[in-house]
């Protein structure tokens, strides 16, 4: 990242700034001298933030769908046609633009016709994740014997996955099943799908079922992590199963959008391969690819629990997190080898911080937990990045909506409560469809004592016990540093939104702000943040960690200072003349 040096910053902050004051705030009454900097440069654009880099993803896996979002039509549980009511009025607060179903490596085991017709008529099936749990799995799930979580009931199929998109406002993105079932499949799930009522048997299926309105759906993934759960292919492998699977399939006028299943983290080795043998076949064979899905998911092993941690392992997590900007430069640079134009663009389908199932929800949650304010300021920090690189991600998918992972929701029966993930989605639904410009921060970085490498759950699941012995001998407590502040900032219309995170435990950043290229009129702030670093939501407290909003008072020309509180999220949205 670029730094600016005093100077040049404050020269070139003079002559659009105002000094502003909080009125009330805790974080922003007192001015000190600044220690940080904030320079937006109005005139660099980077691209426009598609709403869609703010998305979701359901996958049928522990909690997520039974419990979560399907309890039924005769259920207790306030609902729109068995869908849950208090999931679907939230998903509307964040203007939620798309989500991805039915998994991650579940959908390479799913059949769709399993989910379609009458539903008591319909096959239970072995979930894909009855046995393979990986090592963050309770020992409550892995003797559940029983549930929908072991035992799929296909009660939710792609009508009622199309019911909750429509409820819920989000476009569907469908991932087809490339390890187990032959690409006649997916066209024939297209058809069911896309195809007007009355012109094929499957469209007359869909109709009967009530969806007379071809469902229209654009995004399609082909297979998921294909190079592990989805076939365990190599790259080269793969692009010949992704030409083959994609070579003929049925439009019906709908502009279809066909996702790649891209690199686990760094492997930039599969997205080499992988391109390199899509061209080798003919130039325009990318022309049939409208994103390259990458997966990244920051693991806690070394780094705490989920509720529990120290502050050298809130700081290690969060800057394993901020692994994903480098990830995103280091793939679009290897895309761009073959793609010089770049008509390719990232999806980064599966994101997140991963720990290990917690004992407060119900045993049948696989790898899920409530998430606490750490999780916060990493869906902050992640979302930043996706924003910075408006012109590179076309998408993203939080991994995932409820009950398990990165969610932002928990839910047990008639119980919901929202996590800091949600608070940061709403929060941050402002930057949706504004144009990303270029913002350049500077302030003191930031020095942890980190345990040991990022180590996936699969990369844990595929090492030996002699391996993982080892991984732990050898690991050395090293110095990691973390930068003192980030964000991005966006304009929409007269409306500048900056989101900024501070990761530092205890110390507020008094900083300096620039807007270069207009004049600010007025400031608001939002801000979650808490005291205590551990600070959530529970069923028992579902107010433990709310944003609170702060009107900030512009009091006269020159620089714009603000005070970011310790541990925070915060957004300014800055009326500009
Ligand atoms: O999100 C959980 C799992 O993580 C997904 O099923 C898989 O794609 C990834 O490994």
């Amino acid at each position: 990242m670029k730094t600016i040096r005093r100077r040049e910053f404050l020269a070139a902050a003079g002559s659009a700034a105002l000094m502003v004051g909080a009125k009330s705030s805790t974080f922003n009454s007192s001015r000190q001298a600044a220690d940080s900097r904030v320079e937006i440069l109005l005139n660099e654009k980077i691209g426009q933030v598609s709403p869609d880099i703010y998305g979701h993803f359901v996958e049928h896996l522990g909690g997520v769908v039974y419990d979560g979002i399907w309890v039924g039509e005769d259920s207790k549980v306030p609902n729109i046609g068995g869908i849950r009511k208090e999931l679907i009025d939230h998903m509307r607060r964040i203007k939620a633009s798309v989500v991805r179903w039915p998994g991650g490596c579940f959908a390479d085991s799913y059949n769709w016709r399993d989910g379609i017709g009458p539903r008591k008529d319909r096959p239970r099936r072995t979930n894909f994740w009855r046995d393979n749990s990986g090592n963050r799995a309770s020992q409550a799930y892995r003797q559940l014997n029983t549930g929908p979580q072991k035992y799929d009931p296909n009660w939710f199929g792609t009508n009622e996955f199309m019911r909750f998109c429509r409820l819920s406002g989000m476009r569907p993105y469908i991932a087809a099943n490339l390890r187990s079932l032959p690409a006649k499949d997916f066209y024939e799930w297209v058809e069911y799908c896309n195809a007007p009522a009355g012109e094929t048997t499957l469209s007359d299926q869909r109709a009967a079922a009530g969806d007379r309105e071809p469902f229209s759906v654009e995004f399609w993934g082909i297979g998921n992590e294909s190079w592990g759960c989805g076939g365990r292919f190599t790259a080269e492998e793969y692009s010949t199963e992704f030409r083959r699977f994609i070579a003929w399939t049925p439009r019906y006028g709908v502009n279809l959008k066909f996702i790649g299943a891209g690199p686990n983290g760094g492997d930039i080795n599969w997205t080499r391969g992988f391109f390199n043998s899509m061209v080798a076949k003919g130039a325009n064979q990318l022309n049939s690819l409208y994103g390259w899905a990458l997966h990244y998911y920051a693991n806690t092993t070394g780094a705490g629990n989920a509720l529990e941690y120290t502050t050298d392992e809130w700081y290690e997590l969060i800057a394993r997190s901020d692994r994903m900007e480098s990830l995103i430069e280091q793939h679009w640079a290897v895309m761009g080898e073959t793609d010089p134009q770049h008509r390719v663009k990232l999806i980064v389908d599966e994101w997140g911080a991963w720990h290990n199932q917690h004992p407060s929800l119900p045993a049948g949650y696989l790898f899920g937990y409530p998430g606490t304010l750490r999780d916060a300021l990493i869906s902050g920090l992640t979302l930043d990045t996706f924003n910075r690189h408006a012109d590179k991600v076309a998408m993203a998918n939080v991994a995932q909506l409820i009950n398990t992972i990165h969610s932002l929701f928990i839910a047990y029966e008639d119980k919901f409560v929202a996590t800091p993930n949600f608070h940061v989605f709403e929060i941050y639904a402002a930057h949706h469809g504004g144009e990303s410009v270029r913002t350049i921060f500077s302030a003191p970085n930031l020095s942890f004592k980190q345990s040991r490498p990022n180590i996936t759950p699969g990369m844990l699941a595929q090492m030996s016990p002699q391996q993982r012995a080892r991984m732990t001998a050898e690991t050395q407590s090293t110095e990691g540093t973390l930068w003192g502040l980030q964000g991005s900032a966006s304009m929409n219309g007269k409306v500048l939104t900056l989101t900024v995170v501070n990761p530092h435990t205890t110390e507020a950043r008094e900083t300096e702000i620039a807007v270069r290229g207009a004049n600010i009129q007025s400031v608001k702030s939002t801000i979650l943040t808490a005291s205590d670093i551990h600070a959530h939501n529970s069923f028992e407290n579902p107010r433990g960690l709310l944003p609170k909003d702060e009107q900030v008072n512009v009091k006269g020309s020159g620089a714009l200072n603000y005070r970011f509180a310790p541990a925070s999220v915060t957004r300014l949205q800055i009326n500009l003349a």
